[in-house]
């Protein structure tokens, strides 16, 4: 038996905007070093989910629970301090700074907020030292002292996920990660994905159904701000109530897809 509490949990999350329910009953317990990924429609409510569960939104009702701590209500820099980092779909680096300067006050906003400003001083090295680490684990070493603004498209979204994960976080959420990329750059940044969040607990929204069944452990469908399915991709892709709901046409594209590489 496995002790640990889950790693983020949802019980019967609700969440209106005016008298439109978006999110209706949400259901999820994810185990620790889980990578799950949530497809579902446009405007099913996966992005409201997200913010729900990194404190940008408080449910109507319902609970949201990190590592068994009730989170939902709370600001998202304490759930961020208690080990849960997002990226947005919005790139959010610093375009001025070279990479390694980014990843750099990645690590340190996360130490300032630990320790007392002396013991910050202290860190520094440390901090120098894990920035350094992060821009071999993001493949950017080449583009090191390049500012954030010369990168490539993909090679900005890789320092944002190096960014997400610089801090240390345990549960990282990652919404729509590979939007906009072309095929080869996805695969890519799937691995990189797969790779700087060994060990961790993914959330991924993702819309490729070939990326979603390589990279989870399980998927989550969202139809209608519910859960509908948690599982993993076989079953998934076995169920007649997602089929009808959602993914037999998505289903049918990704196995098109793979039968022409
Ligand atoms: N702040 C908001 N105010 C009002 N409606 C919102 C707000 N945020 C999202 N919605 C609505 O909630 C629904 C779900 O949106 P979203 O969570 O972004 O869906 P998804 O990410 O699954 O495409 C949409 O109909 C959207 O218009
Ligand atoms: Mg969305």
């Amino acid at each position: 038996m496995n002790a640990a509490p889950p790693a983020i949990e949802l019980r019967d999350l609700r969440k209106s905007f005016g008298r439109t329910d978006i999110i209706r009953g949400a259901h999820l317990s994810v185990a620790p070093g889980e990578r799950v990924a949530i497809i579902g429609p446009n405007g099913a409510g996966k992005s409201t989910l997200f913010n729900l569960i990194s404190g940008r939104l408080a449910p109507s009702s319902g609970e949201v629970l990190l590592h068994g701590q009730r989170i939902d209500g709370k600001p998202p820099y304490e759930i961020n301090r208690m080990g849960l980092a997002r990226s947005f779909q919005i790139t959010n680096i610093f375009p001025k700074l070279s990479v390694f300067e980014n990843l750099r006050c990645g690590v340190l906003w996360s130490l300032g907020y630990r320790y007392s400003f002396l013991r910050f001083l202290s860190r520094l090295h440390d901090a120098n030292a894990r920035a350094e680490q992060l821009v071999g684990m993001i493949g950017l070493k080449s583009k090191r002292d390049v500012l954030a603004v010369n990168l490539t498209y993909a090679e900005q979204r890789a320092l944002e996920i190096g960014v997400t994960i610089a801090g240390g976080a345990d549960v990282i959420l990652l919404d729509e990660p590979t939007a906009g990329m072309s095929r080869s750059e996805t695969r890519h940044f799937i691995n990189l994905i797969r790779e700087v969040t060994v060990g961790k607990t993914l959330l991924t929204v993702e819309h490729d159904m070939g990326v979603v069944f390589g990279l989870a452990d399980k998927i989550a469908v969202v139809v209608y701000g519910e859960v509908i399915a948690f599982d993993t991709p076989e079953a998934v892709r076995a169920n007649r109530r997602v089929q009808e709901a959602y993914l037999g046409s998505a289903v049918a594209d990704s196995q098109a897809d793979e039968g022409g590489h």
